[in-house]
C-alpha cells in the first residue's frame, strides 16, 4: 500500500513554466525528491523541453507533456506515438471527437495516459458563438465529458469548480486534473476562479496543477511539501 504521503505527492504537477531548460533544470533540482510529477507546456517544450522530458521520465519523475494536440486524425495520432516514446505520464488533447479517437487508438498499449481539455477556461459564451458555436460552456463542456468518456480517453483537465459536477458524468476511473489552485495566503495572479489544494481533492480533483505558487515561491521545496501534506490531509477526509 502506498504511504499518505507518497500517495499525496504523486498527485501534485509541477507546471515547469519556465523559459529555459537551465532555469527548469535548477527549479528541479532545488524541489529534489518533494515533487515527483511535471507538466512541460507550450513555453518549456519549445525551447527545448522534450528532451528534458525524457531525460525526466528516464529519471523516475513522472511527466505530463501540456501540448493540447488537435489536427487531422493521422497528425494527431503520429504525435501521440511520439509523446507515448517519450515515455510521458499524461498528454492533453482538445476535445474533438475525431481528434479524441485518432489520439486513442494510436496509444493503444503505451502506459501514456490521454486527457482532454473540454472548453478552454479562458473561453466564455461569447467567445464560443464568436467562434461559431451553438452551445454556450457548460453544455459543450458536459456534452464533451460525455464523448470523451464514450471513446476511452483516461481523463479531464477541468477548474476546481467543475471537479464535483464533472465527476457524475464521467467513468470512476478517468482521472480529473485541476489547474487554478493557490494555497490560502498565496497570490491568485491572471487565475480568476482558484481553489485551495484541500477544497479542491474535496471536490473530486485526483491531480493539482500548481505553477507560480511553487515557482515563485521564495522556499520552493517547503511551498511544495507544504501542498503535498495538505492534499494527504484532504485525502485522508475524503476517504
Ligand atoms: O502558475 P499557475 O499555478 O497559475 O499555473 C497553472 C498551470 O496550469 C499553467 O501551466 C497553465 O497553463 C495551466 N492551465 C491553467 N488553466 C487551464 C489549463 C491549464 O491554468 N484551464
Amino acid at each position: 500500500m502506498t504511504a499518505p504521503l507518497d500517495d499525496a505527492r504523486g498527485r501534485l504537477i509541477v507546471a515547469l513554466d519556465l523559459s529555459s531548460v537551465r532555469d527548469a533544470e535548477a527549479m528541479i533540482e532545488r524541489l529534489g525528491d518533494s515533487v515527483s510529477f511535471y507538466k512541460i507546456g507550450y513555453q518549456l517544450a519549445f525551447a527545448g523541453g522534450l528532451p528534458l522530458a525524457r531525460a525526466l521520465a528516464g529519471a523516475g519523475k513522472r511527466v505530463f507533456v501540456d501540448l493540447k494536440l488537435h489536427d487531422i486524425g493521422n497528425t494527431v495520432a503520429r504525435g501521440v506515438e511520439s509523446v507515448a516514446e517519450l515515455g510521458a505520464t499524461f498528454l492533453t488533447v482538445h476535445a474533438y471527437p475525431q481528434t479524441m479517437r485518432a489520439a486513442v487508438e494510436a496509444r493503444a498499449n503505451a502506459a501514456l495516459k490521454l486527457l482532454a481539455v473540454t472548453v478552454l477556461t479562458s473561453y466564455d459564451d461569447a467567445d464560443l458563438a464568436a467562434a461559431g458555436y451553438a452551445l454556450g460552456v457548460s453544455a459543450l463542456v458536459t456534452q464533451r465529458a460525455r464523448q470523451a468518456r464514450e471513446i476511452g480517453i483516461d481523463g479531464l483537465v477541468c477548474s476546481a469548480e467543475e471537479a464535483a459536477g464533472l465527476r457524475s458524468l464521467i467513468a470512476p476511473s478517468m482521472a480529473l486534473v485541476t489547474p487554478g489552485i493557490r494555497p490560502a495566503g498565496t497570490q491568485a495572479g491572471d487565475q480568476k476562479r482558484v481553489m485551495t489544494p484541500a477544497r479542491a481533492i474535496a471536490a473530486g480533483a485526483d491531480y493539482l496543477v500548481v505553477g507560480r505558487p511553487i515557482l515563485e515561491a521564495a522556499a520552493p521545496r517547503s511551498a511544495a511539501d507544504a501542498i503535498v501534506a495538505e492534499i494527504a490531509a484532504a485525502l485522508t477526509a475524503r476517504g
